[in-house]
């Protein structure tokens, strides 16, 4: 773990001398150079590679995920994620599967790079279905979420695919790596979208899921830059994944006004609703949130969810996003984010070992 965190390093300083692999011995020394050196997105672009269990597996060159989310993780987004270095990932749980799989052939067209399906279980109607319909369209990566793990995972790995399951718990946790997971997608209760109403924030869960569990961990809930991902090593994880933040990206197929309001939204201005029933979801500060953020059971949709997604009309619908919506300020493409996030990771990596 400790190796994989300083890859990233490694490789630029590898990436800039040419000089290719040298001993082991004098790494700080070489690290020392790399992190002396000013940085800029372009050096970024063309020198790091990141090698850990996470880009191994997901076959990427940064290890940074874009959320699954219902109706957004399409093909304009997740292609664009993936061509920029990260994955993408197609979502199912809109549940709108003609759709689907016309942004996955979009996909084939538009990118030669990895991507990925999520599964949410709780969300469609059919699982096995979808199983098929993710295994007929040849996909490699699947993320499975909000459902029993010992249900899909041997499955899915019998048919060839990686398999990272979303965990709120520590439980959870350990029950997803029993039932023979490949890695986990660990979610702080901060994040947007469904949550469990007792989650623990990523500060504590992290650590705590790394220090009990072997496996790869892609840290989700709260991340949207650098310094955000260099913590998540910090805590224990190999990846990243953002959410939020990829809802604001310029890729991003939702209305402006989604856009704008998680641009104008402080860290204050979300509420985790529905907590009286399951799952509990966090969702952005609208006036149709403001009017029933005081009730037990609340109703995600009030009209049709596109209406809100496409359409911009907060009253149709829930906007789920979460906390780090108060650190972002712009609607940026998605290239962008993806580069500045690795800059300021090694930057951040460096004005930590400053601090020691
Ligand atoms: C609008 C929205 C829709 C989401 N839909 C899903 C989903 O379909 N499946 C899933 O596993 N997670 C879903 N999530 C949770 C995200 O995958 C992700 O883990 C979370 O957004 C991370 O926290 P962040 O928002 O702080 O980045 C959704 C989140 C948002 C904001």
């Amino acid at each position: 773990m400790q190796e994989s965190s300083f890859g990233a390093l490694v490789a630029a300083l590898r990436g800039r001398s040419g000089r290719g692999r040298r001993r082991a011995s004098s790494r700080s020394a070489r690290i020392r150079r790399v992190l002396a050196r000013p940085l800029s997105h372009s050096y970024i672009e063309t020198v790091i590679t990141v090698k850990n269990r996470v880009t191994e597996m997901l076959g990427v060159q940064y290890p940074i995920v874009q959320a699954p989310m219902g109706w957004i993780a399409r093909a304009q987004l997740a292609s664009a994620v993936s061509d920029a270095g990260a994955l993408g990932i197609i979502e199912t749980s809109s549940g709108q599967f003609d759709a689907i799989r016309g942004e996955i052939a979009q996909m084939r067209e538009r990118t030669t790079k990895p991507w990925g399906v999520n599964i949410a279980q709780m969300f469609v109607r059919d699982v096995s279905e979808v199983v098929d319909f993710v295994a007929e369209q040849g996909v490699t990566f699947v993320t499975t979420s909000a459902g029993d793990p010992t249900k899909l995972t041997e499955k899915l790995k019998a048919l060839g695919m990686t398999v990272f399951h979303v965990v709120p718990s520590l439980r959870a946790a350990q029950k997803a790596a029993d039932a023979g997971v490949d890695g986990l997608v660990v979610e702080g209760n901060e994040g947007g979208g469904f949550k469990s109403s007792t989650g623990a924030s990523t500060m504590v869960l992290l650590p705590l899921v790394a220090t009990k569990i072997d496996l790869p961990l892609i840290a989700a809930g709260g991340i949207c830059d650098g310094r955000s991902m260099a913590a998540a090593f910090a805590l224990g994880a190999e990846g990243v994944q953002m959410g939020t933040q990829m809802v604001a990206a310029q890729e991003s197929p939702v209305h402006e006004n989604w856009k704008n309001l998680i641009c104008a939204s402080k860290e204050t201005d979300t509420y985790l609703l529905n907590q009286q029933s399951s799952p509990a979801f966090r969702a952005l500060k609208t006036p149709l949130a403001e009017r029933h953020r005081n009730e037990g059971t609340v109703s995600l949709a009030y009209g049709k969810p596109e209406d809100m997604y496409y359409g911009g009309d907060f009253e149709a619908m829930l906007a789920l996003g979460g906390q780090v919506a108060g650190r972002i300020e712009t609607i940026r493409p998605v290239r962008d984010i993806i580069e500045s996030t690795m800059t300021e990771f090694v930057s951040t990596m460096r004005a930590l070992s400053e601090r020691v």
